[in-house]
């Protein structure tokens, strides 16, 4: 893989810069649009324990090393912890259970590791520290390449920190041109924690409109995104890709990796062209001022994440 796809994660853990992303996929169609994602030449997947789709995601990975002639190794897999939030009547997860719940992930997805294992969420104040202890020691058993946290902000970064613990080596954020979150940038760059991109297509009028997969702000977002004509298309007929491409190589271009999630294979392929043009220096500033503030699908800040 050319050295402008991947970035380097971790000593020796490389991760390229476009994955697929599997939220809202059932794990019965799971198997099917991994497996075009890596036909259509993607190498990265991430998915996590609360999608329930681990077990499809695995099949499709099989799939492919089967139909592509591919090796494990030729792969980046990433799954996440479901850590438990207990104001949701769940029990948070211990430094014991986290251990137990990777191998658990591992089994659903037929792997015997994944390149990169996230806390999905800074939920506990009590727990968190115990879950990224857990991490730590799947780190060390070699059952996860690299270790990260997401929808972490600077200060559950400082907590860690804090207590002394290694750092993350990626921190997965909602980013994208209307929530491009410069101060916890900052803060990772000078951590030396990779941020990951997800929800990158949020500005598109196609964002999650199936039945049922909108989020909390969803009806906010449409009437701030009706506003006006989307600077987007313009930036589209210019570079004659779409607009979905441009969001996706405006995070590229940033050195975020990208998740795009799409069940339909004709999206799929179109996501995963996305080195083959360059969006100029005058646009990227541009797009410095779109910048809205908070997340969508669902905020850093939000209260639920803010215990
Ligand atoms: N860590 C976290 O808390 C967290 C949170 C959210 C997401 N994620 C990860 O990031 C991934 C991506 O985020 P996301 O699923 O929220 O959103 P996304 O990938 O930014 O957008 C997906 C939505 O856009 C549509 N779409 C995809 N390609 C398109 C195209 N070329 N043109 C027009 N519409 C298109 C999809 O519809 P169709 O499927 O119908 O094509 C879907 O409604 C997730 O799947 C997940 O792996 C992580």
């Amino acid at each position: 893989m050319n050295d402008d796809r991947i970035r380097e994660i971790a000593p020796d853990v490389r991760i390229p810069l476009l994955g697929f992303g599997t939220y809202l996929i059932p794990d019965d169609e799971a198997a099917g649009a991994v497996h075009t994602a890596l036909r259509a030449g993607y190498r990265h997947v991430d998915t996590a324990e609360f999608y329930g789709n681990e077990a499809g995601v695995g099949e499709g990975i099989r799939r492919a090393m089967r139909s592509e002639a591919l090796f494990r190794s030729d792969f980046f897999v990433t799954t996440k912890l479901w850590p438990g939030n207990a104001a949701w009547g769940q029990t948070p997860k211990t430094t014991e259970t986290t251990v137990t719940s990777l191998y658990e992930s591992l089994t659903r997805l037929g792997l015997d590791f994944v390149d990169l294992y996230l806390i999905h969420a800074p939920f506990d104040r009590e727990q968190r520290l115990a879950q990224w202890r857990g991490l730590v020691r799947l780190r060390e058993q070699g059952k996860a390449r690299a270790i990260g946290v997401s929808n972490f902000d600077v200060r559950h970064l400082e907590e860690l920190k804090a207590a002394g613990l290694p750092t993350p080596q990626a921190n997965q954020i909602e980013l994208h041109p209307w929530s491009q979150k410069p101060r916890l940038v900052r803060n990772l760059a000078e951590s030396g924690i990779v941020p990951i991109a997800y929800s990158s297509l949020v500005p598109l009028a196609t964002w999650r409109t199936a039945p049922g997969h909108d989020s909390a702000k969803s009806d906010e977002m449409r009437a701030a995104g009706s506003r006006g004509d989307s600077p987007f298309k313009h930036m589209a007929a210019k570079y004659a890709v779409s607009e979905a491409q441009v969001l996706l190589r405006w995070a590229i271009q940033k050195g975020y990796p990208v998740l795009p999630k799409s069940t339909r294979s004709e999206r799929i392929r179109e996501n995963a062209d996305v080195f083959s043009f360059r969006i100029d220096d005058a646009d990227m500033i541009a797009i410095e001022s779109m910048d809205r503030g908070g997340g969508v699908a669902w905020a850093v800040g939000d209260p639920v994440l803010a215990a």
